[in-house]
C-alpha cells in the first residue's frame, strides 16, 4: 500500500485479514506509517526531500515493493502522483481509492470540500485502476453517499470513509480474480 495520511483504510484492510505485505509512505510521521510500525508491516519511508526528483522517489518505491513481492498496489490517501518508472513496473496492478463519485470532484486532495461547496445532494467513493491520467483510470467499484442538510466536511468525510471501508475490499477481490485469471493464461 502507498499512503500519506491517517491510515484508516489500511487499518480496515488489516482488521479484515488482508495480507498487506508492505507499506510505502512519503510522510514518515503519518498515521499509516505509525500503524505499520506498530503491526510490524515492512515500511518504506520515502520522503520526497531525500530524492532529486519524483522519478527517483518512484524508482525507490518500485524497488521496495518488488523486494517485498507486492502483487497489487493500493493507493489509499497517497498524496503524490506516480511517475512512469512506477506505473510501468506495476501497470494494471495499481488501484486508488478516491472520496467522490469520479469523474465528479477528481484531480485533487479536496474532493470532500468540493462536494460540500458544490451544493450537490450526493457524492461518494470510487476505487479505480491507476493510469497516467490522474483519477481517471477504469472504475472498479463506486458507492454513493448522500450529502445531508447540515453536513460539514468532517461529518461527510466520516460517512464517505465508511463507504470506503466497504468498497475497497470488494475492489481488491475483483483485482485478485482478474490477476489470477491473467496469470493462468499463456
Ligand atoms: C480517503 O478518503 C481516500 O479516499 C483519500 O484519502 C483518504 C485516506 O484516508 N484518497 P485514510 O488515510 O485511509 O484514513
Amino acid at each position: 500500500m502507498a499512503a500519506s495520511g491517517v491510515g484508516s483504510n489500511l487499518r480496515n484492510l488489516v482488521e479484515r485479514g488482508f495480507n498487506i505485505v508492505a507499506v510505502a509512505t512519503n510522510r514518515p510521521s503519518c498515521g499509516a506509517a505509525t500503524f505499520s510500525r506498530g503491526r510490524r508491516i515492512p515500511l518504506g519511508e520515502l520522503p520526497q526531500k531525500t530524492f532529486g526528483s519524483a522519478e527517483l522517489r518512484d524508482i525507490a518505491m518500485r524497488d521496495f515493493f518488488m523486494r517485498h513481492r507486492v502483487e497489487l498496489v493500493v493507493d489509499a490517501g497517497y498524496d503524490r502522483v506516480h511517475t512512469k518508472p512506477f506505473l510501468d513496473a506495476f501497470e494494471g496492478r495499481i488501484i486508488n481509492i478516491h472520496p467522490s463519485l469520479l469523474p465528479e470532484f477528481g484531480g485533487g486532495m479536496d474532493a470532500v470540500e468540493q462536494a460540500i461547496e458544490s451544493g450537490a445532494k450526493a457524492t461518494g467513493a470510487t476505487v479505480h485502476v491507476v493510469t497516467d491520467a490522474v483519477d481517471a483510470g477504469p472504475i472498479l467499484v463506486q458507492e454513493a453517499v448522500p450529502i445531508l442538510e447540515g453536513d460539514t466536511v468532517e461529518t461527510l468525510r466520516q460517512r464517505i470513509h465508511e463507504a470506503e471501508y466497504r468498497i475497497l475490499p470488494v475492489a481488491i477481490g475483483l483485482m485478485e480474480a482478474k490477476l489470477a485469471n491473467s496469470s493462468t493464461v499463456g
